[in-house]
């Protein structure tokens, strides 16, 4: 719900579990006067500040008596004029001024959110309240948007800028700017690395500021777009927490400065250390939308609200509560050693065990026989394949198998016939030594005849095949922020570019194949962001497929991500990343948790383990819809604890889903309680595995009790209420 009320002039904006007060100051600085938890719309112009002097704290020329931007609680933080905090953007003039002050001019207030051309946003719903603020020193005009989700306690923001009438550098764009009341803040990121993504890190927030970013090009493995801020003490079911999701996938940069008052700013958006963009007059620049989110209920209320946004707002409609295709893959499989009569036995067998599509993954095209040639040659390497890519396709229709595809769009490889006939195409000086990583360049996706190449190219591979799935990868970062055709003064938007580029072309294969699944990868889960999830309604969660790493990467990315985005398959063990042996039924068990498959040859697996890949697959179909829609419960944490369990609970609380690991065996131990969450309290559920019949009041307040495991030893728990 938005209001403004035209007498205290302050704009009451408040969703499910939080409001956020904006008060148009009597010289018109817009102050923020409350970000928390929902309250009603009293007058809160009683926190001015203008009666208290504060030392060292410059007072702008236009503003009365003790009012100064370095401790106000600011929409959007300026440069020059006393808010010494981060500012959210900088706009140079020709003669090097660089200090802005903004003003508010006007505002809508209006049903629906903004659509933002050629980037990933929210899709409907929500209430918007646009504040149109001038910069009375550069003269630039700054629309904030603020889309409120009230039913799920989420307000989105992105910034427009538009040039005055001088011509400025835009050295910082920032999406938004919220200055958290005092408090003793913990901040949380989700960092990792390939093979170890979105593992959560807690630390307490002192003075100074506490940044998460990438430089990288991408989101990335190493640092997701997503930093929490909670009180101290804040659990998983209890305490506030403040946290901001970037709907993006480039570089970016999101930061908790604590200021001399113990007030926090929470500010982010594309990252500034690659960025700049020189504007002429009336040309516009549109930020990133973020998705603020507050939560009273501790840290699992607040992935909650993050599943239920991202389900309704981002994903792609037709696809976010559709039947997912159970893929096997071959990748493990095969690695790159594979020919027709290898894929037609692994067809015959997937089909055997009730998959329901064959995904070919990297090394089909060019002539791509490891990882050292073949990248953007998108046709079909014929000596491998004998008899193209129709035999295998052929073949898997016969067995009532679909068929995918594993394509890396935005790379190409030295040794390739792109490269050959187009060496300027990568990014970087053609006649400049150039970085590689795993052997290969980055295409310059700014460039729009780039873009159609690739669309070209795959396009071409998708029409004349019959392909329902494609998996999307982009394995390495960029080094060289350059392109050969920008002009020099635009470099500085190479990076942004780059993703545009990226969106651009995921929207034009979308559109011309609305029947194509297309999942999202980036050597696994690098590039897994809610900016991606506008495309692909799933990413590959990770590379490390093993039962325990994976267990740990999905409840860190479930901070922020709902279980059907997160792609997960089971693999054979040895596990190929880290060595180790977990039992087939766990592997299957912490895979259910999320877009299900397998990335196995069937050959490879015992009698016994290929019938429980058949009850896998029926018992994963009938959870499907549960998992898709239903609420998460991080009942006991893997980094912390012995166990890992986790339950999905139907939004009428009839049905629940518990899943259980047990990290190492404890020596004579007897078995523990465990106190399972989310149920109704008077609802009856008969626990199938159990032979049990209990209250959920009991079954979340006594608990139930989990057997003593071996190593990696694992439950399932189906619940229904019976009454
Ligand atoms: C990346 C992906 C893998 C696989 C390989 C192929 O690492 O994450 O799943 O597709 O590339 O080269």
């Amino acid at each position: 719900m938005i209001e403004f009320n035209e007498t205290n002039k302050i704009f009451y904006l408040s969703g499910k579990s939080f409001s956020y007060l904006i008060w148009i100051d009597p010289n018109g600085y817009l102050v923020n006067l409350h970000y928390g938890g929902r309250i009603e719309s009293d007058d809160l112009t009683y926190f001015d500040m203008r009666t208290r002097p504060i030392s060292f704290s410059p007072i702008p020329p236009d503003a009365d008596h003790w009012f100064t931007l370095d401790i106000a609680g600011q929409e959007y933080g300026s440069y020059g004029q006393g808010d010494f905090r981060t500012p959210s953007v900088i706009l140079c003039r020709e003669d090097g001024d660089a200090s802005s002050r903004f003003h508010y001019e006007r505002h809508v207030i209006y049903d629906g959110a903004p659509a933002l051309e050629g980037m990933p946003h929210c899709r409907k719903g929500g209430q918007t309240l646009a504040l149109v603020l001038r910069d009375v020193l550069s003269g630039a005009k700054i629309t904030l948007n603020y889309t409120v989700y009230e039913q799920f306690g989420i307000l989105v923001r992105n910034a427009e800028i538009e040039c005055g009438a001088q011509p400025v550098c835009l050295k910082r764009a920032h999406s938004f700017c919220a200055d958290l009341p005092e408090g003793e803040y913990e901040a949380v990121c989700l960092h990792g690395r390939h093979c170890a993504e979105r593992t959560p890190e807690r630390v307490p927030l002192g003075h100074g500021t506490y940044t998460v970013s990438s430089t990288r090009g991408a989101s990335s493995h190493q640092m997701n777009p997503f930093l929490a801020l909670a009180e101290r003490g804040c659990t998983e079911t209890h305490g506030s927490v403040f946290a901001a999701l970037l709907i993006y996938s480039g570089s970016y940069e999101l930061s908790a400065e604590k200021s001399q008052t113990g007030g926090v700013r929470l500010c982010g958006g594309i990252q500034s250390l690659n960025f700049s963009k020189k504007m002429a007059p009336g040309e516009k620049f549109v930020t990133p939308q973020v998705a603020l989110c507050h939560s009273d209920g501790g840290f699992g209320a607040l992935s909650r609200a993050y599943h239920d946004f991202i389900r309704e707002t981002i994903l792609p409609p037709a696809l976010a509560y559709a039947r997912r295709p159970i893929v096997i893959n071959n990748w493990e499989a095969t690695y790159f050693q594979f020919d027709n009569e290898k894929l037609c036995k692994l067809a015959d067998e997937a089909a055997e065990l009730g998959v329901d599509t064959l995904v070919l993954d990297d090394g089909w095209f060019g002539k791509r026989n490891d990882d050292t040639s073949g990248l953007g040659d998108w046709f079909v390497n014929e000596d491998k394949l004998q008899g193209g890519l129709s035999a295998v396709i052929e073949h898997c229709k016969r067995l009532g198998l679909k068929f995918g595809l594993w394509f890396e769009p935005e790379m190409i490889s030295e040794d390739s016939d792109l490269y050959r006939a187009h060496p300027d195409w990568a990014i970087g000086k053609a006649d400049v030594p150039r970085c590689t990583g795993r052997n290969q360049l980055v295409l310059d996706m700014t460039r729009p005849e780039i873009v159609d190449g690739v669309f070209e190219q795959v396009s071409n591979i998708l029409s004349t095949y019959a392909i329902s799935y494609v998996k999307w990868d982009m394995n390495r970062h960029i080094s060289e922020f350059y392109s050969a055709k920008l002009p020099a003064d635009q470099q500085g938007e190479f990076s942004h570019r780059y993703i545009l580029g990226v969106y651009a072309l995921a929207e034009r294969l979308q559109r011309a194949f609305p029947n194509v699944f297309f999942e999202g990868c980036s050597g696994g889960g690098g590039r897994f962001d809610a900016g991606m999830l506008y495309y692909f309604p799933q990413f590959w969660t990770s590379d490390d497929t093993d039962a325990y790493e994976r267990a740990k990467i999905q409840w860190g990315t479930s901070y922020a991500y709902p279980l059907s985005a997160m792609s997960c398959h089971v693999s054979v063990c040895p596990n190929h990343q880290t060595g180790r042996t977990t039992p087939f039924e766990t592997r299957g068990a912490i895979a259910s948790l999320g877009a299900f498959g397998y990335e196995l040859s069937p050959a490879a697996l015992s009698e016994k383990e290929r019938e429980l890949v058949k009850q896998q697959i029926k018992a994963y179909r009938e959870l499907e819809p549960l998992l898709q829609r239903g609420d998460l419960f991080r009942i006991s944490n893997p980094f912390e604890s012995n166990l890992f369990c986790v339950a999905v609970v139907s939004k009428d609380k009839k049905e629940a889903y518990a899943v259980g690991m047990q990290i190492h065996a404890v020596p004579a131990d007897t078995d523990h309680r465990l106190r399972l969450a989310g149920l109704e309290e008077g609802a009856l559920y008969e626990i199938a595995e159990l032979g049990l019949k209990l209250h959920g009041s009991t079954l979340m307040h006594a608990g139930v009790l989990k057997p003593n495991l071996p190593d990696f030893g694992s439950f399932v728990w189906h619940l229904k209420a019976i009454g």
